[in-house]
């Protein structure tokens, strides 16, 4: 059975695709027309792709999943949203890249929906915030990799909730629930629907995926993060950094690689 408050999410998610897609945040056309959506730090993680089975997780429209397709891998995307799996079909055949697999579907409903394993689960930025189980989450991912394959996630550090203003509780059990939150592109556009979203600890998202049956290769944390999240940040390098120019005092990010045993 759906997860009603995932599907909460699949609505915010249908709604928002429509304002990121046109938005120079995404550079939507620039990736269509060759260009590349993908960060530093995925592209050294994951390293050369060429003709490796790549699973891209919370994909939304595809620009990165189509970006590793250039660099050689074979892809499917997967995401919750219609709209989102909807425009990643268009924009596919619009960057001629046709054989790009894209499936609507939640994550922690994923296994026996596609039936196929890959050298390379992967997912990135705003992504194990949407997940209410996250032992099932991990579960997923190693059903999908190759014994040897990989697992690589850059994303969210959960200390940054401590950093909000007002902060929130770093433990929480119970998601957070916002009515009418501005998008995180358009902040003057407001969400319709109400977002929900689980805060997990760094230790527990280590956890599940050693429970999992996963050898964590390589732990990341990062004094910078991958959008403009309010005032006062600037842009060099890919990234946004507060206060201008220098490092943040705590962890806006982490990564994680991990690998399935052999
Ligand atoms: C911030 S985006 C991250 C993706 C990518 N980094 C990007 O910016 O395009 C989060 C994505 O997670 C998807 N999502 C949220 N909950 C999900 C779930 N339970 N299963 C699959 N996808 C989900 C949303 O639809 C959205 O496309």
């Amino acid at each position: 059975m759906p997860h009603p408050d995932h599907e909460k999410n699949r609505d915010a998610w249908n709604e928002m695709v429509g304002v990121h897609i046109n938005h120079p945040e995404y550079r939507t056309e620039e990736v269509i027309s060759g260009g590349c959506s993908l960060k530093q730090i995925e592209l050294e993680a994951l390293g050369d792709v060429t003709g490796r089975h790549l699973l891209h997780l919370q994909c939304q429209f595809g620009l990165d999943t189509l970006s590793w397709m250039r660099r050689g891998a074979v892809v499917t995307g997967v995401d919750i949203s219609d709209e989102s799996i909807r425009r990643a079909n268009e924009i596919k055949v619009r960057a001629g890249l046709e054989k790009a697999e894209f499936i609507r579907c939640d994550v922690l409903d994923l296994i026996g929906v596609i039936d196929k394993k890959y050298d390379l689960v992967f997912q990135s930025y705003g992504t194990h915030c949407w997940l209410s189980d996250i032992h099932k989450w991990a579960k997923v991912v190693s059903y999908y990799l190759k014994p040897g394959g990989s697992f690589f996630i850059v994303d969210d550090h959960p200390i940054k909730v401590l950093f909000y203003k007002p902060p929130l509780n770093y433990f929480d059990r119970e998601p957070e629930r916002t009515p009418a939150a501005p998008d995180y592109c358009d902040r003057n556009y407001r969400i319709k629907g109400e977002l929900v979203e689980w805060q997990h600890p760094l230790s527990e998202i280590i956890n599940v995926f050693i429970e999992a049956g996963l050898i964590i290769e390589h732990v990341g944390e990062y004094a910078y993060t991958y959008y403009k999240e309010g005032d006062g940040y600037t842009e060099r390098n890919d990234h946004y950094w507060l206060p201008p120019g220098g490092l943040s005092t705590y962890p806006m990010m982490m990564s994680i690689k991990a690998r399935k045993p052999r």
